[in-house]
């Protein structure tokens, strides 16, 4: 592995041994393997582009996370939506309420096969998230940004900003819009923190599998995560396979609801409401899933 025993005994010990996945991008990966879903993303939730249009590897000219930079080299990972990114699940209808960019973990080419590995006993999900400064989120719209999703299409947890989508619209944004927030399978918060311009922002997400607890980590740039929220009941979240999901990183922004729009076509927030088609980005980095149950 790419982990440098010397250096490991004096920081925070993240063992390669123990990672289940490691989604922190080599510098050898390129735009080719993004856009044929070869690495550790699987590419195919997203516009109507090639993959590599809307996620971007930036090489040695942008840092990544400080948290693990000099353990590791990755390169920082660019999400953007446009107005063409609108997703169409095979041979569905499009999915024109949204526009989202997602990138899927998967091992072996397999992102299922990937969830019934990593999620068993305890395991912790780790990603760091930055704002692009040139492609500003609009905060009057929800953004899903990290999440689990089982087949249900439920969240086990999620990282949200902006507004929380509401029929019909709230007024005015939220107070917290610009605000990191993690939220439970059931959309409790558990944790928020301002998403603060120019910096990274470093969670880990600790999932008891049998027992359904979630436990939140966060720190800025360089300084070691710490616990932000106790070992807390997701009672919600399904015990076993049904409770398996996909681990997404995302730029997935959800409507606002067109009050011209009929009454059912307002609560289909999948397929109706409003977008303005804006570019929008977000950066990511040091995303990887630890067993902590060895
Ligand atoms: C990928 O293949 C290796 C070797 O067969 C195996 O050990 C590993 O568990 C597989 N990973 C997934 C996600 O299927
Ligand atoms: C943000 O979204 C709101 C609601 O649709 C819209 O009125 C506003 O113009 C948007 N702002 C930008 C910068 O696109
Ligand atoms: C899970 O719950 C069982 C039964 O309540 C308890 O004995 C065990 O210590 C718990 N495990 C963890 C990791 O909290
Ligand atoms: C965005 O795309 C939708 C669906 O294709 C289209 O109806 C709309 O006019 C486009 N908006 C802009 C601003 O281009």
């Amino acid at each position: 592995m790419l982990l440098f025993p010397a250096i490991l005994s004096t920081v925070i010990v993240v063992s390669s041994t123990s990672v289940y996945w490691d989604g922190r991008v080599p510098q050898t990966m390129t735009e080719w393997d993004v856009d044929s879903s070869i690495g550790p993303y699987l590419t195919v939730v997203k516009g109507s582009e090639a993959a590599s249009h809307y996620t971007t590897l930036l090489g040695t000219s942008s840092t990544p996370t400080p948290l693990w930079n000099t353990l590791i080299s990755e390169q920082v990972i660019s999400l953007t939506i446009d107005n063409s990114s609108i997703f169409v699940p095979g041979g569905s209808t499009p999915q024109n309420g949204f526009r989202r960019t997602d990138i899927i973990a998967q091992g072996n080419g397999s992102n299922s096969a990937l969830d019934a590995i990593m999620e068993i006993g305890v395991s912790k999900f780790y990603f760091s998230v930055k704002d692009n400064e040139q492609l500003p989120l609009n905060y009057s719209h929800e953004y899903q940004i990290v999440f689990i999703e089982p087949s249900d299409g439920t969240h086990v947890f999620e990282l949200q900003l902006g507004t929380p989508f509401s029929n019909p619209t709230a007024p005015t944004p939220a107070v917290d819009a610009t605000f990191l927030k993690v939220r439970d399978h059931a959309l409790n918060l558990m944790f928020e923190t301002p998403f603060t311009s120019g910096q990274w922002h470093n969670f880990a997400v600790q999932i008891d599998w049998n027992n359904l607890t979630l436990q939140v980590f966060y720190s800025a740039d360089d300084a070691d995560l710490v616990a932000v929220t106790p070992v807390t009941s997701n009672p919600t979240a399904s015990p076993g396979p049904a409770g398996q999901g996909d681990f997404h990183a995302a730029l997935l922004k959800l409507p606002l609801v067109d009050p011209s729009e009929s009454s059912a076509e307002q609560n289909d927030v999948v397929h109706y409401g409003i977008q303005e088609g804006t570019t929008e980005g977000l950066f990511f980095s040091g995303f990887f899933v630890q067993d902590i149950s060895a």
